[in-house]
């Protein structure tokens, strides 16, 4: 029987991982998820002892509890759109480069998807130019920045967020420091600014044009491309100027992305959609039923039955998850550890009946089963009318 990997390899999840400086970024653009664990044959695993099938058990948990991420249509769209403005923007002239707005609901994937398309970005750097990274270089070579905007950030922020990220000092006004920051920018090479949940920069009235003026003066005078995600991007004082400037509550916003002139950042952006995976074409199926497929395939499990998720429980999983990747994703993690702690070995229609989902997605699937038992007693009373009717006719 072949070894067992250790099971103390320190492993961070994409997921989890939200780097805050260069460091936490290289970390995870080395960061290989855990690999499928060798499973001895079933017979040999029903023979194991208590504590020899927990070390197995507690490996196959870690190795599920971060499963694969999908390479999605979504996903590889992005990697296209962004490969395509870091090429474009490259050389181009000071306020010339445009950056991309990325925007959509909650739990869509943005943040994994900027993410792992930046690793990829970077990896291929250091395959490319590996004289940069050379440990004399290490550290002051930083091609990707990425910033996690937190509720209510102001351009000061921002600039102090950006500046510790480069590890260069954070004293001093505003202006100082942003100026620190477009050195530190230029001479750490930087080609991509990552700010992720940009919804959370403050637009209200005392900060809002200061806001968008940050963000337009970055775009003018780091050399990079900037890419951003956000929620509702698109109805935000960021894009949209819906009359005076106000706190970003339902009333304040513009009826309608066009009902207000455009803020500098808007000339400076575009601006794509991304929304959970839908049913409503062939195509589209095909894409759900293909992200199912690469998540079941990679399940490490005795008795799973091959595609069975694929096959028979496409159509139950976006009902239960509402069509969203992070639904997806945590139904069939936990579905595969309750599994393993069962000893059921298979993720079945009453294990994943069984997972309690995120409150959103148990809500939107209540909604779903509410309307398919009112669809049903509709159904069995024009039957049972015409029942009747052929009786009285008899
Ligand atoms: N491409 C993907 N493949 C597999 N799972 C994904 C993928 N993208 C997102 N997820 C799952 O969804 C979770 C939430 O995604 P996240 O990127 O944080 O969404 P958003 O930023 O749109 O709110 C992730 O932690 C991961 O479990
Ligand atoms: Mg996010």
């Amino acid at each position: 029987m072949a070894p067992l990997p250790p099971e103390d390899v320190e492993c961070l999840h994409p997921g989890l991982a939200e780097p805050r400086m260069k460091e936490d970024w290289f970390a995870y653009v080395f960061y290989d998820p855990p690999s499928r664990p060798f499973l001895p044959s079933y017979e040999v695993y029903l023979a194991m002892d208590g504590a020899e099938r927990r070390r197995l058990n507690r490996i196959r948990n870690r190795y599920h509890s971060a499963l694969v991420l999908a390479w999605t249509p979504a996903v590889q769209h992005f990697e296209t759109e962004i490969t395509e403005l870091l090429a474009a923007n490259e050389m181009a002239p000071p306020g010339a480069r445009l950056g991309l707005l990325i925007d959509g609901p909650p739990t869509v994937g943005k943040s994994t998807l900027v993410k792992m398309i930046a690793r990829k970005f970077e990896q291929e750097l250091r395959e490319d130019f590996p004289e940069r990274f050379v440990p004399e270089r290490l550290g002051s070579y930083v091609p990707v920045v990425y910033i996690s905007l937190t509720d209510q950030v102001t351009p000061k922020q921002i600039s102090l967020a950006i500046a510790r990220y480069l590890n260069v000092p954070t004293s001093g006004t505003k202006d100082t420091i942003d100026d620190r920051v477009l050195t530190a920018l230029t001479a750490s090479g930087t080609q991509l600014i990552i700010f992720d949940d940009l919804h959370f920069l403050d637009c209200s009235l005392k900060e809002g044009r200061a806001s968008n003026d940050h963000i337009k003066f970055l775009a003018n005078h780091a050399p990079c491309t900037i890419v951003g995600t956000g929620v509702d991007l698109e109805n935000s004082p960021l894009l949209s100027e819906g009359g005076p400037i106000g706190p970003r509550t339902k009333s304040a916003r513009p009826k309608s992305p066009a009902s207000g002139p455009r803020t500098q950042t808007a000339g400076r952006f575009s601006r794509q959609e991304l929304a959970p995976f839908a049913l409503d074409s062939n195509d589209r199926i095909l894409q759900w039923v293909a992200v199912i497929r690469s998540l079941e395939s990679s399940l490490a499990l005795y008795q799973h039955k091959e595609e069975s998720l694929t096959r028979r429980h496409w159509r139950y999983l976006h009902e239960r998850t509402d069509g969203s990747i992070a639904g997806l994703h945590a139904l069939i993690r936990r579905s595969a550890v309750r599994a393993v702690q069962q000893g059921t070995e298979a993720i079945t229609r009453e294990i994943m009946d069984s997972i309690v989902l995120s409150y959103a997605h148990e809500r939107a699937y209540a909604k779903v089963t509410e309307l398919k038992s009112r669809q049903a007693a509709t159904e069995a009373k024009k039957q049972s009318q015409k029942q009747r009717a052929a009786d009285g006719t008899a």
